[in-house]
């Protein structure tokens, strides 16, 4: 590998070899999503303890002060609206040349396995990889679902991660399933992230999968609104922070998760 690649991942994976993402892009097909209204303040408290930020160029130039030197993931697909027509339509919206210029450390772009643009989405993710690795930059693949939330599911998940792989993404962000999840890890060579979803209600479920999902290799999280929708998104980053990066059980997060919103 070479040394701009191999920089790049160093920037995004840290040296215990985990990883905190923290995603804003969801208003590239959603709008303005529930305490995404305002990325920039959204984002601001939280920036510190991330290890990268994910988010579209518009975003970015925008709403993130250019002095900030968090690392960048930019998303490079889109085109698509939730009241559109298919969600698995997607092409690339942003070129790889407007990504160096924004310095990104890495691209995303997702992946529709099993859609009606299934191939399309492939095609997309190929394209991608192979002009990002003339300029040494790394590729994350989101293993898509659209609105389908049922396909979040070890088999399908180990299929559209191994896919993405396969195909030359440095990095897959999937999602977590309690059952099979080593099965998804195993059979994907390069390290694995997990996203939320839509927020669920209790804190310590969320705990429990990030635990859960690094215990079966994972490397961490690319985790959005189980942060940003909380009441708490500090002390729930916070919380996270140490479940990957020093290795708390759920309970231990939990009892950081209630110290600093009682503290602050
Ligand atoms: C949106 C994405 C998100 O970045 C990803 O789904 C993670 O966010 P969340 O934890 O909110 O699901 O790719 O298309």
């Amino acid at each position: 590998m070479e040394w701009g690649m191999k920089n790049r991942l160093a920037q995004l994976i840290q040296k215990d070899g985990r990883a905190l993402f923290l995603p804003i892009d969801h208003g590239y097909f959603q709008g303005p999503t529930t305490r995404l209204e305002e990325p920039g303040k959204t984002v601001a408290p939280l920036m510190p303890y991330a290890d990268a930020i994910m988010l579209t160029r518009g975003v970015l130039r925008s709403c993130i002060d250019p002095t900030n030197t968090k690392p960048i993931i930019l998303r490079v697909s889109g085109g698509v609206s939730v009241i559109g027509e298919d969600l698995s339509n997607e092409g690339i919206i942003t070129s790889v040349k407007e990504a160096i210029r924004l310095n990104a450390s890495a691209v995303s772009l997702s992946i529709f396995v099993g859609h009606k643009y299934e191939r399309e989405s492939l095609l997309n993710l190929a394209r991608l990889v192979n002009e990002c690795e003339e300029y040494g930059i790394p590729v994350m693949a989101v293993t898509a679902v659209g609105k389908e939330l049922e396909k979040r599911e070890a088999r399908y998940l180990a299929l559209s991660s191994r896919i993405a792989a396969e195909l030359g993404a440095r990095i897959v962000k999937t999602y977590y399933c309690k059952e099979g999840f080593e099965k998804v890890v195993r059979g994907c060579p390069v390290p694995v992230v997990i996203a939320g979803g839509p927020k669920v209600d209790s804190v310590v479920e969320v705990f429990e999968w990030v635990y859960d999902a690094l215990q079966k290799g994972a490397i961490g999280v690319n985790l959005g609104r189980n942060i940003w929708q909380h009441d708490h998104p500090v002390a729930m980053i916070r919380a996270l922070r140490a479940l990957i990066h020093e290795n708390y059980t759920p309970k231990e997060a939990y009892a950081e998760f209630e110290r600093i919103r009682q503290t602050g």
